[in-house]
């Protein structure tokens, strides 16, 4: 069990989506709170209600709103964060965090926080495999990012690779190491 521990979970338009009911259910089980950030992609792909419904918190996914005032959401979201996830994880949001890309709530709080910050990648594995992509996962590396690597699985297209979001159990795993619970 964490304590004190608010993760923002920043969530991107790829079919592992459908696993984050398992990974928000295995983070708060160790107490943690859930600040999910979603980008415009990932909203056509689940609503941010729903989202909701698995955190119990506000859902933010544009910064542009109305109702944003004067939060300054990406800057105040990750200011007392513990950490940032990044769950699941696109080849273009790799491309956008590796390059300094900041065009969305993802990208900016990514930007912004100064907390440890970890990135799960998922996508077909034709995609993990190319050589820009396996670039930009470097270089996040190389900048102190963990990357937490996709495993072998079956896509939605019906081919099998490397690609698929590590299970919650690893993920949940990696972020007690970050955190330095164990
Ligand atoms: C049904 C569907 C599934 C997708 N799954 C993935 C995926 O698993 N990984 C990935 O990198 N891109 C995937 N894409 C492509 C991304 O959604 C696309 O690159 C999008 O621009 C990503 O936006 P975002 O990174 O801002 O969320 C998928 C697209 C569709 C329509």
């Amino acid at each position: 069990m964490w304590i004190n521990v608010r993760i923002v979970l920043g969530v991107s338009a790829g079919m592992a989506i459908n696993f984050l009911p398992d990974l928000i259910a295995a983070l708060r089980a160790q107490s943690a709170l859930v600040d999910a950030v979603m980008t415009p992609h990932a909203c056509k792909m689940v609503s941010p209600m729903y989202v909701s419904g698995l955190t119990g918190r506000r859902t933010y996914w544009d910064e542009m709103t109305a109702d944003a005032g004067w939060e300054i959401p990406h800057i105040n979201l990750v200011r007392d964060a513990s950490l940032f996830l990044a769950a699941p994880a696109t080849a273009n949001l790799i491309g956008k965090f590796a390059n300094g890309i900041a065009d969305d709530l993802v990208t900016t709080t990514f930007l912004a926080c100064r907390a440890p910050r970890i990135v799960c990648p998922a996508m077909h594995p034709d995609m993990w495999r190319d050589p820009i992509l396996q670039a930009n996962v470097e270089r996040l590396r190389q900048n102190g990012v963990v990357i937490i690597d996709p495993v072998f699985g079956q896509c939605a297209t019906g081919d099998s690779g490397v690609g698929a979001m590590a299970p919650a159990e690893a993920i949940v795993n990696a972020v007690s190491r970050a955190l330095g619970f164990e």
